[in-house]
């Protein structure tokens, strides 16, 4: 609503303002004049009447747009058509189906999750942050493609307790699967808050939405294989102890498995941590060695492989994306509910924590790994062979995955020649013909 002031500026030369202001004598004048007959006296009430209705007109249009949309300052956030989108979302298509909030849910595994969520009938409303980490042309594609699937994402950050708030007004979670995270190893040197803020400070803040809600929901949510540090023994087990994290990244996500504990203890949350092994995929992080593998190969560039002095070959315990979505959407179905309600325990809730990797082809080495790629690509790579000395800890992250196998029915049948064939046909696709982004579901 224009302030009233603005009414009464007009202007007197370019880009400058003068208040125009009634001269009071002048006004007597006219006073006297117009009220000198009951013609007039009439008049005036009309005007007067009439100017009266379209003030309170114009004050109502006002506070309406006050509450519905200015109040939220991105994006229509918080208004009448956003209500509805949100609500049609987190719909239900199926008996006993869930509704999940997926933060994230632009990321690589948020994509994934959400789609099978909705596939199968369930209400699925995401959340993210559309950060620049990897550049957000991806992100953005992946959400015309969740949306084209009935799936809508807000665009906000976790962080922001009034959004969340506002979500959890509209729709009355039953489960929340906070995929949202600052990843990346290498990022956390030079933006070592960026992990702070997302993995710690978000986490908070959504823990704290959740534990308020009349109903809680059961949160699941994405710790990190990089939990178990520097560690030597394999496989890991997730009744190992975690060793000293070998990066900042290491530490918020360990920090994570001990503030949702707290939340647990203290306030009956249901609570399933996930700890990610090497994800990979179609629609999968451009960041990841595998993928900038794939681009260098098909462009003809070289690719850099590291090998230790004893001949053992750097490798990752990778593990397919479909597997993994499996592992997601398991543990929101068994994740056993949340006791508490506005903030209240009545109870003790489950705390669980899950190794999500492989067991079929693991652990890979880099040169198998590059064979693959130049099979499904059909063409050579260019090694460049880095001999790495020194006190490099090289040591094969080997998963134990036999309790997500007992309690989630967790079991990868994606091996990586096929998981890797299946990438790189969708990386040719995608990049090949970028208008046809939509066709693949
Ligand atoms: C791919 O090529 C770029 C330069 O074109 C290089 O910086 C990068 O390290 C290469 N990626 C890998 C995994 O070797
Ligand atoms: C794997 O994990 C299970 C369940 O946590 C445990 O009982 C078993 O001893 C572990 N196996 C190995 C080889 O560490």
């Amino acid at each position: 609503m224009p302030p009233l002031e603005e009414a009464l500026l007009v202007p007197s030369s370019p880009g400058r303002f003068k208040i125009y202001r009634p001269q009071s004598h002048i006004m007597n004048r006219a006073f006297h004049r117009c009220f000198a007959s009951t013609t007039m006296v009439l008049l005036w009430a009309l005007i007067l009447i009439a100017f009266t209705a379209s003030y309170l007109t114009f004050v109502d249009t006002g506070n309406r747009y006050l509450h519905h949309s200015s109040f939220w300052d991105h994006g229509g956030i918080g208004g009448i058509q956003w209500e509805k989108k949100v609500r049609s979302s987190a719909q239900i298509l199926r008996a006993d189906g869930i509704s999940v909030l997926v933060t994230g849910a632009a990321g690589f595994i948020g994509t994934h999750v959400a789609l099978a969520l909705k596939t199968r009938g369930d209400g699925v409303v995401g959340v993210d942050n559309f950060d620049n980490y990897y550049g957000p042309s991806l992100k953005r594609t992946r959400r015309a493609l969740l949306e084209a699937h009935g799936v809508f994402i807000v665009d906000g950050d976790i962080n922001d307790q009034r959004l969340l708030a506002k979500l959890f007004d509209t729709v009355a979670f039953t489960h929340v699967m906070h995929l949202a995270a600052q990843v990346g190893v290498r990022y956390g040197v030079d933006n070592p808050y960026s992990y702070v803020h997302s993995n710690v400070a978000g986490l908070v803040t959504l823990l704290e939405q959740c534990k308020c809600a009349g109903r809680q929901p059961a949160v699941v949510w994405a710790s990190s294989g990089s939990v178990y540090g520097v560690n030597n023994k394999a496989p890991f087990s997730e009744s190992d102890p975690a060793n000293p994290p070998a990066s900042l990244y290491a530490s918020t996500k360990k920090t994570g498995e001990e503030i949702t504990h707290t939340y647990n203890r203290l306030y009956g949350l249901s609570i399933t941590g996930l700890r990610f092994f090497t994800v990979y995929g179609p629609w999968g992080r451009p960041d990841m060695v595998y993928f900038s593998f794939t681009r260098n190969i098909s462009e003809g560039t070289p690719i850099t492989v590291y090998r230790v002095k004893d001949r053992v070959d750097l490798a990752r315990d990778f593990i397919y994306i479909d597997d993994v979505v499996k592992g997601c959407v398991a543990s929101l179905d068994t994740s056993g509910k949340s006791t508490g309600s506005g903030g209240k325990k009545k109870g003790s809730a489950p705390y669980r924590i899950f190794n999500l990797g492989n067991s079929i082809s693991s652990p890979v080495t880099v040169p198998a790994m590059v064979r693959i790629l130049e099979d499904s690509l059909g063409m050579k790579a260019k090694m460049d062979v880095t001999d790495v000395t020194g006190n490099v800890d090289f040591s094969f992250p080997h998963v134990n995955i036999s309790l997500a196998q007992k309690e989630l029915g967790y079991n990868p049948t994606t091996d990586l020649q096929s998981g890797l064939r299946k990438f790189v046909k969708w990386y040719l696709w995608y990049y090949g013909k970028p208008s046809a982004h939509l066709n693949q579901f």
